[in-house]
């Protein structure tokens, strides 16, 4: 059996090949990337990981990279928002191969939007028959080391339209044990959705007070207007794609009321997932580094 995991050196694609692998599954893994050599010196220490060169916005490159696959993990690159320019085509490719399997990173709460871009790249999956499994995680825990971190290490504060929503916390190595457990066991769990989350439902105030507590870190959280946060991750020269969809994801949980925390990790693990207090201990250095 072949699976093919796109976004493979992003948050949950790495940490989903290295589970995928040591689970000692029979079937070949392969990395979609879109540059081999970086992606093969990332993963130097995997043995056993193939490389197939792919990409979302290039067609051409759809063919080759699903040749001889079973199983597709598929998710959507932060920046690409025109789901059917990119995902039409790809979904054509995966039928032309004969592709019948496909796991899709998705998000919490997408079955209630028919906005947002996951929804619609869930609805076109549907609509071509596969046998699919959606993956709904919540808050990625590690948004505090990547998207959030330059603010934090320039700024020392984490500047945020959020006021003083909360976020349902999971911890991404929580999210690809599921994913991988899906991808190895598909049969059993194929054309239903999950629901990842952490048992953490916490505000920026509370969770940077924790930072603050574990790490001796003196970070401030700053909320701001969504304009505010705009202009002032312009001025940061964060790129205008990432700052409306970091806008979006900080914002509408203001809208949306306390997130739910599902039992999908307990029940399928049968332990508790990660908690913010040991993904910060995990991270203190990383956390409590701001350059004066
Ligand atoms: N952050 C959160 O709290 C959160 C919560 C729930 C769901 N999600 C969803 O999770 C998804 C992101 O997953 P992630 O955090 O694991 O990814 P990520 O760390 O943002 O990395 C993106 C991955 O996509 C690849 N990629 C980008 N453009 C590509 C293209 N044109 N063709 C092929 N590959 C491309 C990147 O590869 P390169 O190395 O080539 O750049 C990288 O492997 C998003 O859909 C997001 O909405 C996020």
């Amino acid at each position: 059996m072949g699976i093919l995991v796109t976004g493979a050196t992003g948050n949950i694609g790495k940490e989903l090949i290295r589970l995928v692998i040591a689970s000692n599954t029979n079937a070949q893994v392969f990395a979609a990337v879109r540059d081999i050599d970086k992606a093969r010196k990332s993963f130097a220490l995997l043995a056993g990981l193939k490389f197939r060169a792919f990409d979302y916005e290039e067609p051409n490159s759809f063919n080759s990279a699903l040749s001889g696959i079973d199983i597709v993990f598929l998710l959507r690159p932060p920046h690409i928002l025109n789901i059917k320019k990119y995902y039409v085509p790809l979904l054509d490719s995966l039928k032309k191969q004969g592709i019948k399997k496909v796991v899709l990173l998705s998000v919490q709460g997408a079955e209630s939007s028919a906005i947002i871009p996951h929804r619609k790249i869930e609805l076109l999956v549907l609509q071509y028959q596969f046998d699919s499994i959606f993956v709904r995680p919540s808050y990625f825990m590690q948004n505090l080391t990547t998207t959030l971190l330059a603010d934090i290490k320039a700024h020392n504060a984490i500047v945020l339209p959020s006021k003083n929503a909360k976020f349902n916390w999971v911890d991404i190595v929580n999210v690809a044990e599921a994913c991988a457990v899906y991808l190895t066991a598909f049969d059993k769990y194929k054309n239903r959705a999950f629901d990842i989350t952490g048992n953490e439902n916490y505000d920026f105030s509370y969770v940077v007070s924790r930072i603050n507590a574990i790490t001796g870190a003196t970070i401030e959280y700053r909320p701001v207007s969504p304009i505010r946060f705009i202009l002032f991750e312009l001025k940061n020269k964060m790129k205008i794609s990432l700052i409306l969809v970091m806008c979006l994801l900080h914002f509408l949980p203001r809208l949306q009321g306390e997130p739910k925390k599902s039992d999908v990790y307990v029940r399928l693990f049968g332990r508790e997932p990660n908690t913010i207090d040991s993904f910060i201990r995990a991270n203190k250095i990383l956390l409590s580094q701001h350059q004066d």
